[in-house]
Parts: structure tokens; C-alpha cells; sequence
């Protein structure tokens, strides 16, 4: 399963900490194929080295660097670089071949950059990068294909008002353009706990999934912890937590952790699991704990599910119904299967 936590900065900088060092490892191979081939590049390496600690030394001891003594040592790095750089240049080597290569060459492979103009460090790019790819993989949603709401085509919902066949009064077009706008207000508002949760109803291949994916891909992108879990899944995580509760096993407990304070939590497909007391004080658990969660920092969950309302809460007790309709918007997806159009 997903088996991610959701410390990912620490990860990341863990994933840095490896580049580095094979960034250094890559030159000391580099290193010793040159030196075979010049003896005399490994003799400046070690000449300069040994005129830089007397250079140190010499400035910790309150020498100005320039004073006579210092300032020879310094000239005397100087030329052995210029001998080296000679050296290379004669035998055509690249003349930095002997710099360590960074995949990233504005942080040198630390996702740091220090900004002379700005006080302080700043996150390099590449670490803004390396965080939405984490975020990606710890989301477990298949990317493929959607980039977020933009991409969301309302022309698959018919013009036409059939409140047989749709179950509304309205056209599903009009319906799933109400809809968007609240997505984007949800979206523009993630922040705010007053923005309730979203659950999404309706029949199957309507775009419940899509939408929430849609959701997903744009908070992804803002930095935003997403996870998404079909509800068999996530009952089958809180399951593998419990049950393996004694074997202090640190995996599950990420897991259990990931579902409760991830900032986006999709359910999916909820109705489809087999329903047990169990569940249903599970599902309550989560609702619950992440809606005081979300009062600290964004905390907000999603549900979909193709169970006609009524039904659902037939189905399920009537706490899990009340906190439903406390702290979720509800929306009704309606239209043709969009599976069937497109195939
Ligand atoms: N608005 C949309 N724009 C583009 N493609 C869409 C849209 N809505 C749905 N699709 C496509 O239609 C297919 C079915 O949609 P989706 O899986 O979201 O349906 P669903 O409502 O979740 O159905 P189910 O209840 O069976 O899970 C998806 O593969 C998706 O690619
Ligand atoms: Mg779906
Ligand atoms: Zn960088």
C-alpha cells in the first residue's frame, strides 16, 4: 500500500543529503582515473590543501590575510590552481573537471540558496519541485491525464432539463456549473475552517471521481498534503493499524496518522464496503477528528459515493448521518456516463 509518512521534508532532505554525496563519490572516481593518467594533478591537490590549512591557521591566529606571510601562502594557492588549470587545459580535460557535478547547480544539491538581497535562505526551486513529486506519490492518485480543474470538461453534461432521467429540475450542464464554482471556492479557500467539507453523489462514470482528482491535482500543486483512499481501502488500512496495533509495526502507523491529518482526504466510493458497526465507529473517528483538526490548519475531506442519498443513510447510523450533513456540502452529480461518451 502506500506505506508513506507524512514527514516529507525530512525525506527530502534525506534524498539531498544522497545526492551530495553521490555528486562526491562520482568525483573521487573522476579523481582517481585523472590522477593515473597525471601524477602531478594529485600532487597540487595535496599542495594546495596543505598551503590552505597554513592559511587558516595563520588567519585564526589574527594574521591579516594581508600580511606578508598570508598573503604568499594565498598567492601560492593561486598558482598552483593556475598550474592545474594549465595542466588540464594541455591535456584536454574540461577544466572544472575537478569541481563535483550538482544535479541542480543553484543550490549545489542542498535545496538551499541564500539570497543576497533577501535576509536569509531561501528553498531552492528544485526543492519546490521535489516536494509536489512527493506529494504526488504520497497522494496515491494516478496522475495521468488530469491536471487539475482546468481540465474540467463541462460539454460532457447534456443542455437538456429531464427531471426523470437526471433526478433534478434543472439541466445536469447548469447543475455541474454550480458545482465548479463551488469546487473553486473550496479550493480558493482551502484555508478557511469555515469551508466545509464536499461530498459528491450521483450515478457511476458522472465525473464524482474526476472532480475530486481535479481538487486533488491543484492543491498538490500549491503544496497541499493530498491522500486518496477508495473506502474498502482505507477500512483496510484502519484494520492492518488496529490489528497490528501490538506489533508497534511503524508503517501502519504512518498510514492511520497520513489519514487523519493529511489535509485532503478523499474518500472514494463510500458505500462499497461491507458495513459493520466497526466501520461506521471508524468513520466517525475520522470524520470527527479531522474536522477539529481543521480548525489548526487545513484539514478537509472529501467524499464520493454513487449510493443514492437516501440510501446511504439508510445504511449508515445516524450519527455519521448527522455529522454529514453538519459539515459537508452536498452536491448531486448528474448526467450520462461519461465512461460511455468517451469510449
Ligand atoms: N468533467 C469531465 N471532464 C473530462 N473527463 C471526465 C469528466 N468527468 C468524468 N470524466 C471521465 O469520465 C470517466 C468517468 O468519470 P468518474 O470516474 O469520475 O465517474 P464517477 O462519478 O466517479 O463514477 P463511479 O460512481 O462509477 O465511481 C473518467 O475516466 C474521467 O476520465
Ligand atoms: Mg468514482
Ligand atoms: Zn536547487
Amino acid at each position: 500500500m502506500m506505506g508513506t509518512g507524512i514527514n516529507i521534508h525530512q525525506r527530502i532532505k534525506n534524498e539531498y543529503e544522497k545526492k551530495q554525496r553521490r555528486a562526491q563519490e562520482h568525483l573521487e572516481e573522476k579523481k582517481s582515473a585523472l590522477y593515473y593518467h597525471i601524477p602531478r594533478l594529485e600532487e597540487i591537490e595535496g599542495e594546495i590543501h596543505a598551503a590552505g590549512l597554513k592559511y587558516n591557521k595563520a588567519i585564526l591566529l589574527g594574521t591579516v590575510p594581508s600580511d606578508s606571510a598570508a598573503a604568499r601562502l594565498s598567492d601560492t594557492i593561486e598558482q598552483l590552481r593556475r598550474e592545474r588549470f594549465d595542466l588540464l587545459k594541455a591535456n584536454g580535460y574540461d577544466t572544472d573537471c575537478l569541481e563535483p557535478v550538482y544535479e541542480c547547480q543553484k543550490c549545489s544539491d542542498t535545496g538551499i540558496v541564500s539570497s543576497p538581497d533577501r535576509e536569509g535562505d531561501t528553498l531552492c526551486i528544485c526543492y519546490r519541485q521535489m516536494l509536489i513529486n512527493h506529494l504526488y506519490d504520497q497522494s496515491n492518485i494516478c496522475i495521468a491525464g488530469n491536471s487539475g480543474l482546468e481540465c474540467f470538461n463541462i460539454e460532457y453534461y447534456p443542455d437538456v432539463v429531464d427531471e426523470k432521467k437526471y433526478g433534478i429540475k434543472k439541466s445536469p450542464r447548469r447543475q455541474i456549473t454550480g458545482i465548479l464554482e463551488n469546487c473553486r471556492r473550496f479550493l480558493d479557500n482551502f484555508d478557511d475552517p469555515d469551508v466545509k467539507n464536499l461530498l459528491f453523489c450521483g450515478p457511476t462514470g458522472v465525473g464524482k471521481t474526476f472532480m475530486a482528482v481535479c481538487l486533488a491535482m491543484d492543491l498538490m500543486r500549491t503544496g497541499h498534503t493530498v491522500l486518496y483512499q477508495t473506502a474498502p481501502a482505507l477500512f483496510n488500512a484502519i484494520y492492518e493499524y488496529r490489528y497490528n496495533a501490538n506489533n508497534n509495526d511503524d508503517c501502519d502507523s504512518t498510514v492511520y496518522k497520513n489519514i487523519l491529518e493529511t489535509e485532503l482526504l478523499i474518500i472514494d466510493d463510500l458505500g462499497t464496503e461491507s458495513p459493520t458497526a466497526m466501520r461506521y465507529a471508524e468513520l466517525l473517528n475520522i470524520i470527527d477528528t479531522r474536522m477539529s483538526n481543521d480548525i489548526k490548519k487545513p484539514c478537509k475531506t472529501i467524499i464520493a459515493t454513487n449510493i443514492d442519498l437516501k440510501k446511504l443513510f439508510e445504511y449508515y447510523d445516524e450519527r455519521i448521518v448527522s455529522r454529514i450533513t453538519g459539515g459537508f456540502d452536498i452536491f448531486r452529480f448528474a448526467g450520462d456516463d461519461i465512461r460511455m461518451k468517451k469510449a
